[in-house]
């Protein structure tokens, strides 16, 4: 049932109204085993959901939701590998990626053993480029999801990157961007990974071709050794001259694929047993979505808590902020997966729907954020969740830092629920401002595997109870379309039919 046609929703509303006056300070005053009853530790991850405008009876209501718009039932048709995502007529399973060998039988066990004939040759190629001395530049060349995710965990792991070898991200179709990058190089020290999940995308292709006229214009001659393509499109990467090509499935969403071969990069920088522990700790974390009670399943209870945020108390964006700087490009990562899920404004049937759906995703790490946009979060008119990351142990020996970085992410945290009301005017802090705590005991292969993998279940349970179909982007197309149209005109000078704005601006940049 849609989630607006339910009792729960209508509950929920009710329970909204009387929430107004809620007060985490009150709450933490009348309630001692508060911090307690609302944490809750999953694989490799420890969550403090009790700095957040919720408490049980509100999550009792998200759990009835979630029933009441059959979540559970939409979760184990996904791990079945049925056709969920309806309007691309694909199954959705990224996490068949991340699945022990021979661990399913059935109609799962073909795909599942195809993922293991895939992965092992890929992470032996990643094991022989680690060992090419001469290899010392790994180029991936990609956007979207074919570059966030791996150059997300590069730069997380990167105490486990291998030394002697450099890693570059280049996706956008800028060329300062590619330029800038080869510029450093030199052709028989560099590796170029094209990585597309369709080998269409305009920006990767333009950057590709690009690199192989570079390539060869240094003197390279060897593209096979050179050039690899990480693509479902296995046909059109030989069409471009590439031999070495490591495919996947189009059942693997481009925002979902740093599992699949467009993880090379990352296996090349932590090595096999290392990737095999990436995928292991998100392994984890589908078991933990995929067997836990509702109440006690953090994706479940993350994804709920975002719709109660969304629909019933009306917060329109949550601030992603990971205190730790290998995590930099954690939100930036995060910003696709879930806007580009759940960005939507119809349902799996294609009716438009009468409630809001992806909040707003932003953030930077911690502590510069504190020095950038926190005056915001603390003092503004809009109220922000915020979700803060840590991690318990450091991996550096610089004395104090880590107990300074550990210390301000607790009191930011502590200083947006407390507020300051002996102030008055500009030092005011109204306080009672919500935010939920993940910390990891460490940042490892396999803890960033179980983080990420929580993430996207937490999308896909928002997702679910909204009704949309979290797993196609449709919403992409048509800026792509006039793009095209656009960059034929700025050829050909023509500005017929085009509106007035469009027509001054083609001329302008084409000079006249
Ligand atoms: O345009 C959006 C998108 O399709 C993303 O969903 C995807 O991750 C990205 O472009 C790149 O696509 P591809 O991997 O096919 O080049």
């Amino acid at each position: 049932m849609r989630c607006d046609q339910t009792q729960a929703w209508t509950a929920l509303q009710a329970h909204a109204d009387l929430f107004g006056g809620f007060d985490l300070r009150t709450a933490f005053a009348a309630d001692a085993q508060r911090a307690q009853t609302l944490s809750q530790t999953a694989p490799f991850v420890f969550a403090d959901l009790s700095k957040n405008h919720t408490d049980t009876a509100t999550e009792a209501l998200l759990i009835e939701l979630a029933r009441q718009t059959g979540l559970a039932a939409h979760r184990d048709a996904m791990f079945r590998g049925e056709r969920i995502n309806n309007t691309e007529d694909r199954a959705v399973m990224h996490w068949l990626l991340r699945q022990p060998e021979g661990s399913l039988t059935g109609e799962l066990a073909a795909p599942l053993q195809q993922v293991h004939d895939t992965l092992k040759p890929m992470l032996a190629y990643a094991e022989s480029i680690r060992a090419d001395a001469q290899i010392t530049d790994v180029v991936n060349i990609g956007i979207g999801g074919s570059d966030l995710g791996p150059q997300m965990a590069v730069l997380a792991l990167q105490d486990f990157v291998i030394p002697g070898k450099r890693f570059h991200f280049v996706s956008n179709v800028d060329g300062h961007e590619l330029a800038g990058v080869l510029k450093g190089l030199k052709a028989e020290n560099t590796l170029f990974l094209i990585a597309s999940k369709t080998f269409t995308t305009i920006e990767t292709m333009t950057n590709a071709r690009s690199a192989l006229g570079w390539f060869q214009s240094q003197g390279g001659t060897d593209v096979a050794l050179h050039f690899a393509a990480l693509t479902t499109n296995v046909a059109a990467a030989a069409e471009f001259g590439i031999r070495t090509t490591f495919g996947f499935w189009d059942w693997v969403g481009g925002r979902y694929s740093v599992w699949s071969a467009i993880g090379l990069p990352v296996a090349i920088a932590i090595g096999a047993q290392g990737f095999k522990d990436f995928l292991a700790g998100a392994h984890a974390m589908d078991q933990h979505f995929q067997t836990a009670p509702l109440a006690a399943n953090l994706p479940v209870r993350l994804g709920l808590l975002d719709v109660w945020y969304r629909n019933f108390l009306n917060y329109t964006s949550r601030s992603m902020a990971p205190y730790h700087s290998a995590l930099r490009r954690v939100p930036a990562y995060l910003q696709q997966l879930e806007m580009e899920s759940n960005g939507k404004r119809v349902d799996r049937h294609g009716q438009a729907v009468s409630y809001e759906t992806s909040p707003v995703l932003w953030g930077e790490p911690g502590t510069n954020g504190q020095h950038a946009y926190f005056q915001m979060l603390h003092q503004g008119t809009d109220v922000v969740p915020v979700e803060f990351m840590a991690v318990k142990k450091s991996t550096h020996n610089l004395a104090n830092h880590h107990e300074l970085l550990l210390a301000n992410v607790i009191a930011q945290a502590q200083a947006l629920m407390l507020g300051q009301a002996d102030e008055g005017g500009h030092k005011h802090f109204p306080g009672n401002r919500p935010s939920t705590f993940l910390l990891l005991d460490e940042l490892t292969p396999a803890s960033l595997g179980a983080l990420i993998a929580l993430q996207e279940h937490r999308v896909f349970v928002s997702g679910s109870v909204w009704g949309i179909n979290s797993f196609d982007q449709w919403g992409v197309e048509l800026g792509k379309v006039l793009a095209k149209d656009i960059h034929a005109r700025m050829l050909s000078g023509d500005a017929k039919g085009l509106d007035a704005s469009s027509a001054a601006l083609l001329q302008r940049v084409r000079g006249h």
